[in-house]
């Protein structure tokens, strides 16, 4: 798990190959699997694939988003937000995963942050600008978007004892 964990990094740059249908279908399954406080699944999964599309949902951040135009799919991961009040913990955990699980079938992914972030166009947020483009009723709130790709070029793992050992406290702070 650990040299799973250390192989995960964010890949921005893609080739021009589509993901796998089977490889999407794992990377969905790993959000689905993810738990949820009391098990209400709040979350639901907007998969984009359309080339023009993604060109659009790119501009929905100033900058952060670029990736978008050159990936071969993006998944929205957004909550009904009536369900639960921490919808944000359940859609992180369930991004969090797709992430992992992309590296895990060698499909490189981005976490792109879209709650409290600003599109390009003035006074216009990155939510309410996908909101917007989607069609999104009200209720559901975006928390991010997992860009999806294959790999342009390979990169390094991290390297655990490089890890910040001195964030762990025992006992006392
Ligand atoms: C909550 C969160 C928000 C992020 N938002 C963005 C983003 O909007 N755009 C982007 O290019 N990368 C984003 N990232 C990726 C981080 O920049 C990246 O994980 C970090 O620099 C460490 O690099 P690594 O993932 O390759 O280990 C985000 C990551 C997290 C966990």
């Amino acid at each position: 798990m650990l040299k799973k964990l250390a192989k995960r990094r964010s890949v921005r740059k893609y080739t021009d190959e589509p993901v796998p249908e089977e490889k999407m279908k794992k990377i969905l399954a790993a959000g689905l699997l993810s738990p949820t406080s009391k098990n209400l699944r709040p979350w639901e999964f907007l998969v984009v694939q359309n080339k023009n599309t993604l060109s659009r949902l790119a501009e929905c951040r100033d900058k952060g988003a670029d990736m978008l135009k050159g990936a071969a799919a993006a998944i929205i991961v957004m909550a009904d937000q009536t369900i639960n009040d921490v919808w944000i913990e359940d859609c992180s955990i369930a991004m969090s995963n797709m992430h992992l699980t992309a590296a895990d079938e060698g499909i490189g992914s981005c976490w792109i942050q879209v709650r409290n972030r600003m599109s390009g166009m003035e006074g216009k947020s990155t939510e309410g600008f996908i909101r917007e483009l989607f069609c999104l009723d009200e209720k559901f709130a975006v928390e991010a978007i997992l860009s999806l790709g294959m790999p342009a070029r390979e990169r390094s793992a991290l390297e655990i004892e490089d890890s910040l050992w001195d964030k762990i406290h025992y006992e006392k702070f």
